[in-house]
Formats: C-alpha cells, sequence, structure tokens
C-alpha cells in the first residue's frame, strides 16, 4: 500500500514508517523536520510540510491509498492553547474528500473522547491539571474524524515507554475493557501498521495497553 504518516519525524511516527516499511509498503513521510529522518530506502519518500495546512497536506495526499497521522506537541506546549490536533485534522478530512483517500488511521491516546470517564478517580485532576488542553483538542480531533466520512479508526495508546516491540499488547475495544497502563512507542506503531490493511477496527477507537 501507498501510506501518507503525518507526523513521521519522531517518535510513534517514526516507529511506524520504519515498521510500515519493513511490512513492504511505500512510505511517504510528513513533518517539518522530514529532513532529518535517519532512514534510507527506495520506498521512502519524505516530504518536508507544515500538518495544518492544506497546501502542504494536498501535495502529499496525491496517489496515496491510506493515511496514518501521528502528531504530538512538545512538552513546553502543555500548558499553553492547543489546537494543532483539531486543526491537522479539519485539514487533513477535507484533503481526503478531495483526493478520494478513504482510509485513516490516527493516534490520540487513552484519556481522549469518550475514554475520559474511563480515568480512574486518582488520575482524574492530574490528568486535567497537565494534559487538559491537549486532551481536549484531541477529544475535537476524535469527534472530527467519527463524523467524518472516513473509514476510520483511532488508537488510544496508554502511557508511552521506549521499548521494545513485543506485538504481546491489549488492544482494548469494549468501553466497559478501558484502563490505564504502559505500552512502548514500538508496540502502538506495530498496531498502526497491522491497520493499514486490516478493516477490523474500522470505526473503533481501542485503548492499547500492555
Ligand atoms: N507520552 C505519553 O505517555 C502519551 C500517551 C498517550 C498518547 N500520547 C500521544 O502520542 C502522540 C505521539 O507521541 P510521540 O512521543 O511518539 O511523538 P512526538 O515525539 O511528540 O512526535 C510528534 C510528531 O509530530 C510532528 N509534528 C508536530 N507538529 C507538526 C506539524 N505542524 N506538522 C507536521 N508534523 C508535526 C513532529 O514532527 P516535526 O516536529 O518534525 O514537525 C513529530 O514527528 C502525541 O500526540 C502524544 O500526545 C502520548
Amino acid at each position: 500500500m501507498r501510506v501518507l504518516i503525518i507526523g513521521a519525524s519522531k517518535g510513534i511516527g517514526l516507529e511506524t514508517t520504519r515498521q510500515a516499511l519493513d511490512a513492504g509498503h511505500s512510505v511517504r513521510a510528513l513533518a517539518r523536520s522530514a529532513a532529518a529522518i535517519a532512514i534510507s530506502n527506495p520506498d521512502l519518500e519524505k516530504i518536508r510540510g507544515d500538518a495544518s495546512k492544506t497546501e502542504d497536506v494536498e501535495t502529499a495526499l496525491v496517489g496515496m491509498d491510506v493515511v496514518i497521522q501521528t502528531l504530538g506537541v512538545g512538552l513546553g506546549e502543555l500548558f499553553r492553547p492547543v489546537h494543532l490536533f483539531s486543526d491537522a485534522t479539519r485539514v487533513l478530512i477535507a484533503a481526503m474528500r478531495v483526493h478520494g483517500v478513504k482510509r485513516l488511521i490516527c493516534l490520540t491516546g487513552f484519556g481522549a473522547g469518550n475514554s475520559r470517564a474511563s480515568i480512574s478517580c486518582a488520575q482524574r485532576l492530574p490528568f486535567q491539571v497537565v494534559f487538559g488542553r491537549v486532551y481536549g483538542d484531541k477529544s475535537l480531533q476524535e469527534h472530527l474524524i467519527q463524523e467524518s466520512a472516513t473509514d476510520w479508526t483511532i488508537a488510544r495508546p496508554g502511557v508511552l515507554t521506549g521499548g521494545p516491540r513485543t506485538g504481546r499488547y491489549k488492544i482494548l475495544s469494549d468501553s466497559s475493557q478501558w484502563r490505564n497502563g504502559i505500552i512502548s512507542r514500538a508496540d502502538v506503531a506495530d498496531f498502526l501498521v497491522q491497520q493499514i490493511e486490516d478493516r477490523k477496527y474500522i470505526r473503533q477507537a481501542p485503548v492499547l495497553v500492555n
């Protein structure tokens, strides 16, 4: 498949790029610092661009079958108003409509959208204080996706680690099972790459934890 990864230069996006190439897909990697991606592979195209700019996203979407969006903001932005996730998602959904691309796999996090109700009482206040702005915008992002005509899957990992890919993580699709936990970025990437061809979780937003 021809896969556009938005937010591909670091963290889960970079790991997803690596694993998608290993799985035999062609990857177009979009990020503001895409040129710094230290992978060379004939099936990888690095595109410098801003996910919230229509022109950049439309150019990147040409010829793609699937989009994986793995955006993140830095620690310094946690205590400022956050609009990146919703802004970039509005731009992306409109551009996907224009280009006739249907499949969207998006990374948010446990605590976004209706998974917020599953945060434990002890974690609720600290979560709101530290991540409230980011997760408020991620919730809006999820809403935009869920209202869109795309074939979407939203992945909501728990707390991320830099551990290895194990393939041994839980995919909790039923809200009665939702809980926080840890998971490596490499295992989150494993899930995202599987969704490129697997249609089992379309229109679902599972929580991912060990
Ligand atoms: N930390 C946790 O425990 C935890 C738990 C659950 C969910 N999450 C979420 O998981 C996500 C990924 O986290 P991560 O640590 O793996 O990634 P990360 O290191 O934060 O990487 C974020 C990516 O987004 C890109 N990006 C940011 N703004 C962009 C823009 N305007 N245009 C294009 N690309 C842009 C960055 O590239 P450039 O800077 O090069 O543009 C980078 O490739 C985040 O949304 C985070 O909130 C985190």
